[in-house]
């Protein structure tokens, strides 16, 4: 029987599982989950009363919820269905020309670099790459390694808040403010950031800052905003043009209109943000700043654990985590320690990073995990040792 932290009865992840991986889809807690099915039983009893006279409100409910909460103006801030598509609108709608230069890091979570990828080659535009390493010394080779790669043709720099593979954060506000002042515009990929580290966006300054909800805030799926400089609302478009296209309404941004509607869909899970705020943040009396800083806690003992365990140099300073972790592990077979893993009820985000045979470990660190759970995962790779 599998003792576990006295957070873990909120959460309705099965008992039989050590479930160290948050970051990868999040989890959301059983009281968000009945708000969600509120919001959709409301929805089914009177489907028009909802969408039609009810949702414009609720809409503006959550997001003066959601930009409360990153210190963003409500007015610049839309919804999307996840940061993939946040990412994906932004790209898709820059006017990019044959020879511009997009910047990004080799850290860049795939999806978004394929986006940028298929913009660039549609437009005849060149990808440029900042190589980090890994392991990594220190922020300040981020800041170093990305401003070395931007050129007199540099039009915009996609970059993570922080790292999908190698669960770091990386230092983006003095690399925006160094590119915002060259006049170049940024996108970030902020996917883990909201609920996992105190954010203010009007501050940042970024041009476009993509978060998900249903990761470190633990809304149901599906629950993600984008915000953009004012300035740029005119020319970024959903990825469905919809009905906001051609409004004759005064009353909101075109920017507003056009996000807001693209098309039937369920918005439950966006309607719960404002209960994941107000839930998770009372679940420790310091509120979300003491979440926040004990599941970092976490994961820098659990990190310790683990390089300890495995004898593995921590690939990077302490000071570049939030609530995940990333360790290298020795070459070899990522599919078969990953079922392995898996076989022992264990799960963990495992990659061929950069690509196969290096693997590289993610652990995540929510309030529904406890140090034992990665003494399980530990005890289980010393185990396996002669086959990973
Ligand atoms: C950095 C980063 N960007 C984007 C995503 C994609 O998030 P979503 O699937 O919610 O679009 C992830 C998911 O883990 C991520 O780590």
């Amino acid at each position: 029987m599998i003792s576990h932290s006295s957070f873990r009865s909120h959460w309705s992840i099965d008992p039989a599982i050590t479930f160290l991986n948050h970051g990868s889809f999040g989890a959301c807690p059983i009281a968000v989950q009945q708000e969600q099915q509120a919001w959709r039983d409301r929805l089914e009893r009177d489907p028009m009363r909802f969408f039609v006279w009810d949702y414009e409100e609720l809409l503006d409910r959550s997001r003066e919820a959601m930009a409360a909460f990153v210190e963003a103006d409500a007015a610049d801030l839309v919804f999307v269905p996840n940061a993939t598509a946040g990412v994906n609108a932004v790209l898709r709608s820059l006017h990019v020309r044959p020879g511009d230069e997009l910047l990004t890091t080799s850290h860049e979570y795939n999806a978004s670099r394929n986006a940028l990828d298929f913009v660039a080659a549609q437009a005849g535009a060149i990808v440029t790459v900042a190589e980090l390493p890994f392991p990594i010394e220190s922020a300040d080779q981020v800041i170093e390694f990305v401003l070395a790669k931007v050129t007199d043709k540099t039009r915009l720099l996609l970059i993570d808040h922080v790292t999908s593979q190698t669960g770091l954060v990386l230092p983006i506000e003095p690399i925006i403010s160094k590119l915002s002042a060259a006049g170049i515009a940024t996108l970030v990929d902020g996917a883990h950031a909201p609920g996992m580290l105190p954010l203010n966006l009007k501050k940042l300054g970024a041009t476009y800052y993509t978060g998900n909800a249903h990761k470190w805030l633990c809304a149901p799926k599906s629950a993600a905003f984008l915000v953009v400089d004012r300035a740029q609302q005119s020319q970024i478009r959903p990825l469905a043009i919809s009905h906001g296209a051609n409004s004759l309404r005064q009353d909101r941004s075109r920017f507003q209109l056009e996000f807001d509607w693209t098309g039937t869909a369920d918005p439950s899970a966006v309607f719960s943000i404002p209960k994941a705020i107000e839930y998770l943040g009372s679940l420790l009396p310091g509120g979300w700043p003491e979440l926040m800083q004990h599941n970092r806690n976490l994961a820098i003992a659990a990190r310790h654990l683990l390089c300890d365990a495995l004898k593995i140099s921590p690939p990077c300073p302490a000071a570049m985590l939030g609530a995940m972790a990333a360790i290298p592990l020795p070459d070899g077979d990522c599919e078969l320690l990953y079922r392995q893993l898996v076989d022992r009820a264990i799960q963990v985000q495992l990659q061929a990073w950069p690509r196969s045979p290096k693997r590289i470990l993610r652990i995540s660190a929510q309030l529904y995990n406890q140090l034992a759970d990665y003494e399980c995962l530990a005890t289980a790779l010393q185990i396996l040792h002669q086959s990973y």
